[in-house]
C-alpha cells in the first residue's frame, strides 16, 4: 500500500464562518470564531491553540453535539443538522464504563447501534491487534494503564467504521513514553484506514508529528490565524526532535504563539 495515497474512505468536513455563543442576554459568552474549515476526505488535521480558545467547542459544533450560533457545517457535502452517527470521538478522559471489560466497552457501539455482533466482534479483535491490546480484552478499565485505556477508547471510536474521527486532547493525560508510542500506533492505524481525523491538541510535537496540516488558533474567542502544511514523510519517527525539519515546523508554531502573546498552552 502506498501510505501517501488517499484511500478515500473518510468524509470531508467544511465549516463556514462558524461561531459559538454560549448563553443569552447578559450571560452570553462569545467562545469561538468565526472560523472556516476545509478538511479533505482522509486528511489528518490538527487544531492547536491555548487553553479556553474554543477547541473543544469546535469539536462539538462539527460533530453536531452543540448547536452552531452562526455559520454552517457540511459533512460530505451535506448540511449538518443533528448529531452525526458516522463519527468516532475520543476525549481526554477515556470515559470507559468501569463495570464493563475492555472488549465490552468497545462492543457497546454494536449494542447502541444495533449492528451485527459477529461482524463487530471481528472488527474489534482486529483493532485490538492493531492497537497492541491483545490480552486486555477481558480486563476492566481500572486494571489497565492510562495508555491502554486510551487505546481501548480509540478502538471503541473506530469499531463501527465511521468516516471521521475527532480526538479532543486524547493523549493529554499520558506520560511521555506512552504518548510517543500511542502517537505512532495512531499514525499507523490512520495510514491503514484513512479516516478523516480532526485532532485537537495543545502539544506542538503531537500536532507536527501526526498531521498533514496544522491549524493554529488565537486566544479566546478562538479564530484560525495560520495554517501550516506539514510536508514530512510517514510514518514519522518517534524522536521527532532529532530531525531538523521537525524543529523548523515546531519553531514556526512557537513563533506564531509568541506573536499572539501565548506562552502557556
Ligand atoms: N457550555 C458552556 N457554557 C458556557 N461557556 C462555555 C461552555 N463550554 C465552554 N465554555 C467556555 O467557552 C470557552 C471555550 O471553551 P472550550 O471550547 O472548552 O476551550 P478549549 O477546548 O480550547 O480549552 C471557555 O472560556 C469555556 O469556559
Ligand atoms: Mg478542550
Amino acid at each position: 500500500m502506498d501510505p501517501q495515497k488517499n484511500q478515500g474512505t473518510g468524509a470531508s468536513i467544511v465549516a463556514r464562518d462558524i461561531t459559538k455563543i454560549y448563553g443569552t442576554g447578559p450571560d452570553a459568552f462569545h467562545a469561538l470564531g468565526p472560523i472556516d474549515l476545509d478538511i479533505k476526505p482522509g486528511e489528518f488535521v490538527s487544531l492547536i491553540g491555548p487553553s479556553g480558545c474554543g477547541k473543544s467547542t469546535t469539536m462539538l459544533l462539527v460533530s453536531g453535539l452543540e448547536p452552531i450560533s452562526q455559520g454552517h457545517v457540511e459533512i460530505d457535502g451535506k448540511p449538518l443538522t443533528k448529531p452525526i452517527s458516522e463519527i468516532g470521538i475520543v476525549f481526554q478522559d477515556h470515559l470507559l464504563l468501569d463495570f464493563r471489560t475492555a472488549i465490552q466497552n468497545v462492543m457497546l457501539q454494536q449494542e447502541i447501534r444495533k449492528l451485527d455482533k459477529a461482524d463487530m466482534r471481528s472488527r474489534a479483535d482486529a483493532l485490538f491487534e492493531q492497537l497492541d491490546l491483545v490480552g486486555a480484552e477481558d480486563k476492566y478499565p481500572w486494571q489497565l494503564s492510562g495508555g491502554m485505556r486510551q487505546r481501548v477508547s480509540i478502538a471503541r471510536a473506530l469499531v463501527h467504521d465511521p468516516s471521521m474521527l475527532i480526538m479532543d486532547e486524547p493523549f493529554g493525560a499520558l506520560d511521555a513514553i506512552s504518548r510517543t508510542q500511542i502517537r505512532h500506533d495512531l499514525e499507523m492505524l490512520w495510514l491503514a484506514k484513512r479516516k478523516t481525523v480532526l485532532f485537537i491538541t495543545h502539544s506542538i510535537e503531537e500536532a507536527v508529528g501526526l498531521s498533514d496540516r496544522v491549524l493554529v488558533m488565537s486566544k479566546s474567542p478562538g479564530r484560525i490565524v495560520e495554517e501550516i502544511s506539514i510536508d514530512l514523510p510517514r510514518p514519522r519517527p518517534a524522536h521527532l526532535g532529532e530531525y531538523p525539519e521537525f524543529a523548523v515546523y515546531a519553531k514556526k508554531i512557537y513563533t506564531i504563539f509568541e506573536k499572539l502573546g501565548v506562552y502557556n498552552f
